[in-house]
């Protein structure tokens, strides 16, 4: 085993202290990553914010980073010590089901291994994320970090990024689409960039109107503001593809409103239990969808996209020891529009 320093959850609590911790000792296919930069998604603030049993395993958040390759198994060859790469929210995963096989790990029959909360493959223990200056993988799961990215604004596009970008591509998104957005935050800003660049027309649905100045800058062409009746009614029925990224259980309906006929309302904020009201999805044949991370090609596909159209996040950089005040800030939607930590505070 080998030893690095994390920022982890004990049993039921929610507050994250800074602690040694052990990584495997590289299997033949593993790479150890010198993590520089970690995402704070919101689905962090879920995991720690949701009830465990005090004698649940201890929690390390962190699934989307960049770093540099600092040791490869004997059986890599896609890296080499100083590669610089972006792990996501997926480290392992079956390889022989039918998604696995089709290129959609992250719908693994077997379910894929998560890079924090999951079980790992081979030892059964749970995975620990990269909250934390080291992460050892399997080397098929981590991704080249494409030259002129910068590697800690691009840490968010490996699970808010590709999130938004597989059902955007799924969904045929392009030149006259028309692309709602629900939610300006990590996923929504860079569901916003994304669709620009593949060439749709797109509105960003926010509860905030002063936020319509930056959606237009991000690449929207108009903002409706959801507390706003007036502005909802005269969207209604205009969109393909609506994807909401709202981090509640909220009503869909007047979301599925805003979806044209045949169109689709993709939820991919907070997972479970939601009540729909068929009647919007007859109205119009509308179609009610989620999606979640994303296949290997689709993430390669995304980063060499980002590459080629200069799209990164919009983030704001603080030392790991300040993680508290951006999950803090996090909650109280007070970030534009990703908190990534610096791990180089850790040893
Ligand atoms: N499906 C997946 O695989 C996957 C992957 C990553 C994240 N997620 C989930 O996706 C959700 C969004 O994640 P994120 O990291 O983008 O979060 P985030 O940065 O907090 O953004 C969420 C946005 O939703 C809006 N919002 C927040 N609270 C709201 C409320 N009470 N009612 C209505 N709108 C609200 C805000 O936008 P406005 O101020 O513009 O209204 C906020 O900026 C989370 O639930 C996360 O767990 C899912
Ligand atoms: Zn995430
Ligand atoms: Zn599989």
């Amino acid at each position: 085993m080998r030893t690095t320093t994390g920022w982890l959850a004990h049993g039921s609590t929610s507050t994250l202290h800074q602690v040694p911790i052990l990584r495997r000792s590289l299997r033949r296919d593993d790479i150890a990553v010198r993590v520089d930069y970690c995402g704070v998604c919101h689905s962090d603030l879920h995991a720690l914010r949701a009830p465990r049993d005090a004698d649940a395993p201890a929690l390390m958040p962190g699934h989307e980073f960049t770093g540099v390759v600092t040791e490869t198994g004997p059986d890599v060859t896609r890296f080499r010590v100083g590669d610089s790469v972006a792990v996501g929210n997926i480290v392992d995963s079956c390889g022989v089901c039918a998604a696995c096989t089709a290129g959609q790990e992250n719908f693994c029959r077997d379910f894929p291994t998560l890079t924090y909360g999951g079980t790992d493959r081979h030892d059964g223990s749970t995975t620990l994320g990269a909250y934390s200056r080291e992460y050892v993988l399997r080397d098929e799961f981590a991704y080249p970090l494409p030259a002129g990215l910068d590697p800690a604004a691009a840490a968010p596009l490996m699970c808010a990024g590709i999130t938004v970008w597989e059902p955007l591509r799924a969904l045929d998104v392009g030149p006259g689409t028309r692309v709602a957005v629900s939610g300006l935050g990590g996923l929504g800003h860079l569901a916003v960039k994304f669709a620009a660049a593949l060439g749709a027309e797109v509105a960003v649905v926010s509860r905030s109107a002063d936020r319509a100045a930056e959606a237009v800058r991000l690449g929207a062409h108009e903002v409706i503001v959801s507390t706003e009746p007036s502005q909802m009614a005269a969207a209604r029925d205009r969109f393909d593809v609506l994807i909401d990224t709202i981090p509640v259980p909220h009503d869909l309906s007047p979301y599925l409103g805003l979806v044209a006929m045949d169109g689709t309302l993709s939820h991919l904020g907070h997972l479970g239990p939601i009540t729909v009201e068929t009647t919007d999805l007859l109205v119009g044949r509308k179609k009610l969808s989620s999606a979640g991370s994303g296949g290997r090609p689709a993430t390669a596909a995304m980063l060499e996209f980002c590459a080629a159209h200069g799209i990164t996040a919009d983030i704001e950089l603080l030392p790991s020891a300040q993680v508290a005040d951006a999950l803090d800030r996090l909650d109280r939607n007070d970030v534009r529009y990703r908190f990534v930590l610096d791990l180089s505070d850790l040893s």
